[in-house]
């Protein structure tokens, strides 16, 4: 994540992330499945900017862009900005928490896929909570970040320190960063359809548990011995399958045009391949957008 002041405004570019791993461990009582995932953060960013408001009135705009270095956006109904938006649900929190009283004004700039998996919605939370602390000069410590993070969602705790890659547990919001020992170039493929979380963690069954135990597969990553079979491994892609086929055909696109690992991030419905070079993932992306399929774009992990 990167802040910075710009004039009276304060802008936040936060990042996407991709889960190489998902293990689901079982449900608890409280309805969630205590799991171990593997995230890492790519080079994907939504941006956020921030202008106080000389009212108590906070309003969001949501806005639509293709390029990090523009923000010469586009409007974008498609997000709605009302009460729902986690950057709204994240600003009512912050302001409920401190008792702070003045409105701001947020531009959100969109670059994420929406219902892909890739934490964006997370991610925009995450950097409301933390652009907001420094804007508002409300001295929030990392630990009360967190937890109104765990708040917000299950996600939401990746994005606060800004780890590179982490095993995150328990819901998801129990985050220990770890080292990658190279940078992931990756191909992301977006279906035309997304997924609700909820429907895709219902239709998970414990007969499809991974066996894999997650430090060794992150022993593993580390050492860059990941393999074609053993790459990616994702508890929910199964029960996403049997809810879209756009998924189904979207990750066999992928493996006709890459023998790398191939994956679904997340609930979905983004599928990925992890390549060894940037060279070879433009190679896979043009072969995908060859098949006819849209929405793929190259990324890498951050270094
Ligand atoms: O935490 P978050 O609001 O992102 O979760 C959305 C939904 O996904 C939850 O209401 C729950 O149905 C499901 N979920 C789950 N177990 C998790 C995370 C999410 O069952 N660890």
């Amino acid at each position: 994540m990167v802040v910075y002041h710009q004039g009276p405004s304060l802008v936040v570019h936060t990042p996407a992330k991709l889960n190489l791993f998902l293990k689901i461990l079982g449900k608890r009582p409280d309805g969630y499945h205590s799991l171990e995932t593997v995230m890492v953060s790519v080079g994907l960013y939504d941006t956020l900017v921030f202008r106080e408001s000389e009212s108590n009135q906070t309003h969001l705009n949501c806005h639509r862009c293709d390029s990090l270095h523009t923000f010469s956006e586009t409007p974008f109904p498609n997000l709605p900005a009302g009460p729902d938006n986690l950057v709204v649900r994240a600003e009512r929190l912050l302001r409920k928490h401190t008792g702070f009283e003045q409105g701001v004004q947020i531009d959100l700039i969109k670059r994420i896929p929406m219902q892909a998996g890739m934490g964006g919605g997370s991610s925009d939370a995450c950097a409301t909570l933390v652009g907001l602390n420094r804007l508002w000069r409300l001295g929030l410590t990392t630990e009360t970040l967190h937890e109104l993070a765990a708040q917000l969602g299950s996600d939401v705790n990746f994005f606060v320190e800004s780890p590179l890659a982490a095993i995150c547990r328990g819901r998801g919001e129990r985050v220990e960063p770890i080292r990658l020992s190279r940078c992931l170039p990756m191909v992301v493929a977006c279906p035309n359809s997304g997924l609700s979380t909820p429907d895709v963690f219902r239709k998970w069954s414990s007969s499809v548990c991974a066996s894999v135990d997650v430090d060794e597969y992150v022993d593993r990553l580390q050492r860059g011995l990941l393999s074609h079979e053993d790459g990616i491994h994702n508890a929910l892609e199964a029960p996403a399958i049997e809810l879209s086929d756009d998924v189904r055909s979207t990750l066999a696109s992928l493996r006709r045009a890459t023998m790398r690992p191939v994956g679904m991030s997340g609930s979905g419905t983004a599928c990925f391949a992890v390549c060894q070079t940037k060279l070879e993932a433009l190679g896979v992306a043009r072969r995908m957008r060859g098949a006819g399929v849209r929405s793929v774009f190259v990324v890498n992990s951050r270094v």
